[in-house]
């Protein structure tokens, strides 16, 4: 089962979210585990105190090295080994590639900050491997730990119903964003679905998402649309050397 521990000073906040729709479904099919736990309870002295003012002055507090890593131990002890990562927006951006590689292990151990942050000391002892959601600060990691752990648990076999499907949506196996979708009605408001869609024709249909995928890639992210084209020209070189070997 994969495992998510999740170490935090509100562990009220999970699953949260997550106990909901797919991935409630899949804790609920024993698919995934969430255990949430309190970094206070490794606290040592008698006010249970986390955090201290930040060595050199300056605003807010700093979280101890010392209760974090003691909390960091608990978890860590428990089950098989996995790895653990700081969530902060200093860290390397989550993205699919990331997700995949921690969906395909055996869980993560997900250590979220609070106030101005966590002692650097904690952080490198530990070797955590440092991860932010975005650019932009959030007051603390839960929210962060809670959007990693959604994508991680959607990737889970079993969880999904149609194996193909995280295969063709956007961040899937092309850098291509994802084309356009479309239901019943057919007429909306004055807005009619692509004629193409309703022609049953398999390949006129494939050719129109691929061409709409291609279009809104170059439009709305220059740096997938390079990441795809570069993709695709060293695909055609080594098709090429391939066929001239
Ligand atoms: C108020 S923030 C601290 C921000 C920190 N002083 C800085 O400037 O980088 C408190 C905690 O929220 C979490 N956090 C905030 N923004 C995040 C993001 N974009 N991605 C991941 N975690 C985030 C981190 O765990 C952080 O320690």
């Amino acid at each position: 089962m994969w495992h998510a521990s999740i170490l935090t000073l509100f562990p009220e906040m999970f699953p949260g979210p997550l106990g909901l729709s797919l991935a409630g479904k899949a804790l609920r099919d024993k698919i995934w585990r969430c255990d949430a736990r309190d970094i206070r309870a490794h606290a040592t002295d008698r006010h249970r105190s986390v955090d201290d003012t930040p060595c050199g002055g300056g605003a807010g507090m700093v979280m101890r090295p010392d209760v974090v890593d003691a909390a960091m131990d608990a978890a860590l002890t428990e089950g098989v080994p996995r790895p653990a990562l700081f969530l902060t927006p200093r860290g390397r951006l989550l993205d699919q590639a990331l997700v995949r590689e921690l969906s395909a292990g055996p869980g993560v151990v997900l250590l979220c900050g609070r106030f101005e942050g966590v002692d650097q000391r904690v952080i490198e002892a530990r070797g955590l491997r440092e991860v932010s959601i975005g650019d932009y600060v959030l007051s603390g990691g839960e929210v962060a730990a809670l959007a990693l752990l959604d994508a991680c648990v959607r990737l889970l076999p079993g969880v999904m119903g149609a194996a193909e499907s995280a295969e063709e949506e956007s961040h899937g196996a092309s850098a291509l964003l994802e084309y356009p979708h479309y239901t019943r009605p057919v007429e909306w408001q004055g807005r009619s679905v692509p004629p193409v869609l309703l022609s049953g024709h398999h390949a006129e249909v494939a050719r129109w998402r691929r061409a709409e995928a291609e279009k809104i890639t170059r439009e709305r992210r220059p740096d997938l649309w390079a990441r795809h084209t570069g993709t695709e020209t060293s695909a055609r070189a080594i098709a090429g050397q391939t066929a001239a070997a």
